[in-house]
């Protein structure tokens, strides 16, 4: 491999419109942490890069849903993520975010460039329009039926059951996610790249130049290659995003995956004047850490723009994860099936290298894998606990009750010493090999080798037993095991840091490189170590039960709510709808209906008349409590005699899945009569 002088690692910048959770972990961050970590020991020039990717509809959506502003969703979310990946130890040299001054500059000026370059093809197309809420439906604004597999619910950009990538114009039956209505086509222009003009230099760069890269990711971007790239738009109808750059483009921003990768730049360009450097020097190194959903983007459309920039450097590797499961069922933020980051350190405080040895051990680097909370209490118990935690302890408390903490000299050593020290040089070797290929839980397997070699090595000598009979030999199996020790603290720094943090303070050494792995005099005789604690705690099987407890929670309401859901009715039309005269209306009077349980006669005032209407609420509502209440009705529904009583119109309710009615009113209060629509 090429002799890189630098090394710029990018993760894939998190949508920030929800929180983070243990499959963006497995995918992305820690890899992208371990790795970085490593080159750091190294000595490497190395700059680690992410941010919130803070546009896009899912974020325009979410705020929709909640009724807020879509900046207050990136706002929240971009600070709750920072600080999680601060706490979880991911080390970036700079979490920015996407709406940034800096980065609509840069992206901006990234445009313009290939605009003015000639690189876009403009073409104005027919694309669906939602009338009622009076804007263009791009990506999750529309959804309809996958052609490919027959998803009802498949969105515009995407069908998650099957995996297609779509177009809203793919989709059979669309209608609109924000009004429900069935769209109509409209004209508007927007802004291409022609991927087709570049299919030939990615063929050769991707597939003859780039045969290491992972399989995944090579047979994925081999397949898009092998079916033909067409041009692809950058720009979208939308209002929040980074504006087009040109005249003639109101109304119009940059796709987001055409601004969110465009944000490793702008982040690098906050971090250092030196940006360039990492940028546009052939001699740095890019890595792109990304969940497999990323890999088109990274692989085909982001280096495409590069290359028609013509400045940048291409990635040299871009080494994706599959995706993890949870418990057996895919990680869902809207079925609220993950484990949270964010929770999982308020209720593990201190845990942290349990979580990020369980997602390393188990991650997803060649296919989907399964995170259980029974795996993670048994590599904590069985692995950190039994085999790291013991043995590291086992070596301290020794040396601390014999020689008073100090690293006692090594005699003659016999040929199970030697073949301890001679594995030991080979760690380095070990763990290297296999994070180069970017795999990582070999690596972590090769790491945590030494820390059972180093427990094996101490129950076959027993220098507890020896003390008595032979105190020389005790010393040199201890120097040897507290060489491991050190070595330990070097080798699985990337992968526990917090730990490895705490072994270095009490062994009193922090000056270790990653070449000084697979040396057996890193600590040397007089050197004084401090009287340890306990490296990792168990976890009980009643922390375990409880977040066993708290998913079957979610799963159950999940259920409820799926199955008590109402199906929705079939579309009606425009016409149909706006014959309903809807109206606020005040209760002027209320009394049970004599005789049955469940009726009120109500004297309302609807701003046109005062009118009697009877309705099913007196199990609900108390008749008093109704009184000078606003309500809503359906005011021309045709009379109806109940229980003798002609009953003009209907009181909107709402009914749970429980059968509970509540009163629909406007939510402030309004005058009688008016309209609702
Ligand atoms: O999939 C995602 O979460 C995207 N927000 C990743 C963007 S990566 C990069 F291009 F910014
Ligand atoms: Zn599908």
């Amino acid at each position: 491999m090429k002799n890189f002088k630098r090394y710029l690692i990018t993760s894939a910048l998190p949508y920030a419109n929800g929180p983070l959770h243990i499959g963006h972990l497995a995918g992305v961050y820690v890899p992208s942490d371990i790795y970085t970590r490593y080159l750091r020991l190294r000595g490497a020039d190395v700059i680690s890069i992410c941010g919130s990717d803070e546009h896009g509809v899912p974020i325009t959506l979410k705020a929709r849903n909640e009724g807020v502003t879509p900046k207050e969703v990136v706002d929240r979310y971009h600070s709750i993520n920072k600080k999680a990946f601060e706490d979880f130890g991911i080390a970036f040299d700079i979490y920015s975010r996407t709406s940034n001054k800096v980065h609509y500059n840069t992206a901006s000026e990234f445009f313009l460039k290939l605009y003015n370059k000639g690189e876009f093809i403009e073409k104005t197309t027919e694309q669906y329009y939602d009338e009622e809420a009076g804007c263009f439906l791009a990506d999750r604004y529309i959804m309809g039926t996958c052609p490919n597999c027959g998803n009802e619910n498949a969105y515009g950009d995407q069908c998650e059951k099957c995996g297609t990538s779509l177009s809203p114009n793919d989709l059979i039956n669309p209608h609109s996610t924000i009004s429900g209505s069935k769209p109509v086509l409209r004209e508007t222009k927007h802004w291409y790249l022609p991927l087709d003009k570049y299919e030939g230099w990615l063929k050769k760069w991707i597939l003859e130049d780039h045969k290491e890269w992972k399989t995944n990711v090579y047979g994925q971007c081999k397949s898009w290659l092998d079916q033909g790239l067409q041009p692809r738009a950058v720009s979208r109808d939308l209002d929040w995003g980074v504006p087009v750059p040109v005249e003639g483009a109101a109304g119009k921003v940059l796709y987001v995956w055409f601004d969110a990768p465009i944000g490793y730049i702008s982040a690098t360009k906050e971090l250092t004047p030196d940006w360039e450097k990492y940028w546009k020097d052939p001699d740095t190194r890019m890595i792109h850490f990304i969940g497999k959903d990323n890999i088109v983007f990274h692989c085909i459309i982001f280096p495409a723009m590069l290359k028609a920039e013509g400045t940048f450097i291409l990635p040299d590797n871009v080494p994706a994860n599959e995706f993890l499961n949870l418990e057996n069922d895919k990680i869902s933020t809207s079925r609220n099936w993950a484990v949270w980051l964010h929770e999982y350190l308020e209720e593990f405080p201190g845990k942290q290298d349990s979580l990020r040895y369980a997602l390393c051990s188990n991650a997803p680097e060649t296919k989907d894998n399964d995170f259980t909370w029974k795996d993670f209490q048994a590599r904590n118990n069985n692995e950190l606990v039994a085999i790291l935690g013991n043995f590291v302890n086992r070596t301290l408390v020794l040396t601390g009750n014999y020689y008073g903490g100090e690293v006692p000299r090594r005699g003659k050593t016999g040929e199970n010493d030697e073949s301890v020290i001679r594995e030991m040089a080979q760690i380095r070797n070990r763990v290297e090999t296999s994070l180069e290929s970017f795999r990582f839980r070999e690596a972590l397997k090769e790491a945590m080798n030494l820390a059972r070699l180093g427990n094996k090595y101490l129950a076959d000598s027993e220098p507890w037993k020896l003390v008595k009979t032979d105190p020389e030999r005790v010393k040199t199996i201890l120097n040897i095991a507290l060489q491991i020790t050190a070595n330990l603290t070097i080798v699985l720094e990337p992968f526990i840091p917090f730990s490895m943090e705490k072994l270095r303070g009490w062994i009193n050494a922090n000056g270790f490189t990653w070449q000084d792995a697979g040396r057996d005099d890193l600590l040397l005789p007089g050197h004084t170590i401090r009287k340890p604690e306990l490296l990792f705690e168990k976890i009980e099987d009643s922390q375990i039960a409880g977040q066993i407890e708290k998913l079957a929670a979610t799963k159950k309401s999940n259920e409820t709510a799926a199955a008590k859901v109402v199906p929705s009715k079939g579309p009606v039309t425009f016409d149909d709808f706006s014959r309903v005269d809807i109206r606020t209306a005040t209760v002027l009077e209320a009394e049970k209906v004599p005789k049955t349980t469940k009726l009120l006669k109500l004297k309302i005032d609807t701003g046109l008349d005062v009118r009697i209407i009877v309705s099913g609420i007196a199990e609900y509502y108390e008749p008093a409590s109704l009184i000078g209440r606003q309500i809503s009705i359906v005011a021309n529904l045709e009379p109806r005699k109940i229980k003798g009583i002609e009953s003009k119109g209907m009181i909107l309710m709402a009914e749970d899945s429980d059968g509970r009615l509540v009163i629909v009113a406007p939510s402030e209060k309004t005058g009688n009569g008016a309209t609702i629509k």
